[in-house]
């Protein structure tokens, strides 16, 4: 029954699509910022939306990492796997700390919940100029690296710039430059401000921001009220292919145009 909603998108739904120029957003109710329920509900409606534009063929499924891409992860289920074959590879290297939202350990969590199969990245998402030239040629990186390019979807989360730098160990020098940047959001290890320029970026082995005009598609997923300017910001150079599932607390936020 989700699967045939996603066929028909409440004016809400395609109001909020018009807003942020893109192709499709599914709002599910509620405010995650105060009902933990609502990532359960982006959950299934992710499911839905991989069933409904996954091909029914051998799969690639690139997934980044957050808070909110795990909690939505437990969400998927095995239905997905029964006529397609699904391989889960994580868009960037570990973050450091918070071992079980890095995107490595994301995908193992896919593939359990949904019987597909993962590969591995197992390196520091931030590195130097130089590791980074030899890290990229090695054969087993180049091979995560080259199913990355070929993704059938790519799955990521929309993070706050402070909380992100802070998560990234920044220091107090680097954190005001961000601000003084009006850094608001950041996503595949760049930072934007309001207008969606990318105004700082990580240097990181893993999918680039972009190389995702060339995933045939995007599912963003951010919820609660304190994303809205943060979904708002990333998505003024979103490629238009991005699907957001997002809650209603955030959708209300930007459609009353705050
Ligand atoms: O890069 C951005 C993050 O995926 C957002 O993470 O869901 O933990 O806020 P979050």
């Amino acid at each position: 029954p989700i699967v045939d909603r996603l066929f028909n998108a409440s004016q809400a739904e395609v109001w909020l699509a018009q807003a942020l120029g893109i192709d499709r957003t599914i709002i599910v109710a509620g405010d995650a910022d105060l009902q933990s329920r609502v990532y359960d509900l982006a959950g299934e409606e992710l499911n839905s939306a991989l069933n409904l534009l996954l091909p029914l063929a051998d799969c690639i499924v690139t997934v980044m990492g957050g808070k909110t891409i795990a909690k939505v992860a437990k969400k998927l289920n095995r239905s997905l796997s029964e006529n397609r074959s699904l391989i889960f590879v994580p868009g960037r290297g570990a973050l450091g700390g918070r071992v079980n939202t890095e995107s490595n350990a994301v995908v193992q969590e896919m593939a359990r919940a949904t019987g597909g199969s993962y590969e591995s990245l197992f390196l520091p998402e931030h590195v130097s100029k130089d590791a980074y030239r030899s890290l990229v040629r090695d054969p087993e990186i180049s091979g995560v690296l080259q199913d990355i390019s070929q993704s059938d979807v790519v799955i990521h989360g929309i993070g706050l710039a402070s909380e992100m730098a802070r998560r990234r160990g920044y220091d107090s020098v680097a954190l005001a430059r961000l601000r003084e940047n009006k850094a608001v959001t950041e996503c595949f290890g760049c930072f934007f401000d309001e207008e969606g320029h990318v105004v700082e970026r990580i240097r990181q082995v893993g999918l680039q921001f972009e190389n995702l005009t060339n995933v045939p598609h995007i599912l963003a997923i951010a919820l609660g009220t304190r994303k809205a300017k943060a979904i708002k910001a990333y998505m003024r150079n979103a490629p238009h292919q991005t699907w957001l599932i997002t809650d209603e607390a955030a959708a209300n936020q930007i459609l009353n145009g705050s």
